[in-house]
């Protein structure tokens, strides 16, 4: 029987709350499926942590995570006590460090569930965002601090290595569903670096002539997930735009509890690491009420990484039909706790429905 080492990584807020919610959900594919099951080994890191040690997480913690098969991940933050980019820090020394360059963002609108949008069609998208550099490097600094002539420079870094990778990782996705990807850039703006990406991209275009790719600017394209958001299918974008644009996918399938996110590293050199798209919510964190569903497929995505598809294919059918069903927390408008919720799940995991 195979056995997959997981690092658990619950965070702040909502965070442990939905992850261990949605750990019984893998044990039941696991079991059911057959075949392999899971060692899961727990790290307490996050704002207690820091109130403890000084930090959120050990000074090599990237060392403590590599030997691991995967990472699943809650969410970190704690804006009322903690500067995000403190507490944040390891989420993006994770995605850098262990270069998982391809964050992907699966939305579609389930059978049942309301989109806000007046004219949803079938939403059914990825948004396949660059995670390793772009607007996320960590290039720039302050000088005169306090001043008032202080200046903040941030150095948006596009490589031509790291635009090829993240687009031929998207037309390799698109060749596995509609044949459609469309990149989104602001390149009638930004003249350096976002007109790299439209070059790589009509490099790129003959070798994947089988595949449709047009191009559009981040404020177009955000009407667009508003306006006619089934015409998308696989969406390719810059770091901080493919950040926005997750956020605005989740939000018209009905919200942030139902977006999904895998930070992977291709190569399978070093762990890949799977979450939620949404954070901590301290808005409604110890309550007992956030939706599992983001964080319980998030887990299908890491089973189907770690070559389980069968038992991913049961959790995403699950989850379909528990919504389909009317199983709902109060964000989607319904009654039902975080474990309640993740327990209409397990069921129609275990039962097969
Ligand atoms: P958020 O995603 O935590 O919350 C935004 C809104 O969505 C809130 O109203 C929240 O209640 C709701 N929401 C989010 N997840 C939900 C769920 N599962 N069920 C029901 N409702 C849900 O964003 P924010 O408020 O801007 O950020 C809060 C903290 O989380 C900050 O510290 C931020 O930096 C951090 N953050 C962390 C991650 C991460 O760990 N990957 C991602 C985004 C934000
Ligand atoms: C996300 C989050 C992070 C990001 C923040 C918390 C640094 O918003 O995972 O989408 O911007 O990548
Ligand atoms: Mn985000």
């Amino acid at each position: 029987m195979k056995r997959y080492r997981i690092a658990l990584y619950p965070g702040d807020g909502i965070g442990p709350e939905v992850l261990d919610a949605s750990l019984p959900v893998l044990e039941a594919a696991a079991e059911r499926a057959g075949g392999f099951a899971f060692e899961f080994v727990r790290f307490p890191w996050g704002a207690d942590y820091y109130f403890e040690h000084g930090r959120t997480a050990p000074e090599d913690f990237l060392e403590v995570l590599r030997p691991f098969d995967a990472i699943y991940l809650g969410a970190l933050g704690d804006p009322g006590r903690i500067p995000d980019h403190i507490t944040l820090d390891p989420l993006m020394r994770m995605r850098q460090g262990f270069d998982q360059y391809a964050c992907l963002r699966p939305c579609r609108l389930f059978r049942g569930v309301p989109s806000p949008l007046a004219r949803p069609g079938d939403i059914d998208l990825v948004v396949v965002r660059e995670n390793s550099e772009g607007e996320y490097s960590i290039c720039g600094g302050r000088v005169r601090r306090d001043e008032p002539e202080e200046v903040a420079i941030q150095t948006a870094v596009h490589s031509r290595r790291g635009v090829e990778r993240i687009l031929r990782f998207g037309f390799e996705l698109a060749r596995t569903r509609r044949r459609q990807l469309t990149m989104i850039t602001k390149s009638n703006a930004l003249r350096y670096g976002m007109v790299l990406w439209d070059e790589v991209l009509e490099a790129l275009r003959p070798e994947y002539a089988d595949v449709e790719a047009d191009r559009m600017h981040i404020d177009a394209a955000a009407m667009d997930f508003v306006r006619r958001p089934a015409r998308f299918d696989v969406v390719v974008a810059s770091n901080l735009f493919g950040d926005i644009l997750s956020d605005l996918a989740g939000a018209i399938i009905g919200g942030l509890g139902l977006a999904p996110s895998a930070n992977i590293n291709p190569p399978r050199r070093c762990p890949s690491m799977f979450e939620p798209v949404h954070g901590s919510a301290p808005d409604i964190a110890g309550r007992g009420i956030a939706n599992p569903v983001t964080q319980i497929l998030s887990g299908a995505t890491m089973l189907e990484w770690l070559g389980e598809a069968v038992a991913a294919g049961m959790i995403r059918r699950a989850v379909d039909e528990a919504l389909a069903s009317g199983a709902r927390t109060p964000d989607l408008g319904g009654r039902l706790t975080t474990v309640q919720m993740a327990e209409a799940v397990r069921r129609c995991v275990k039962e097969g429905c």
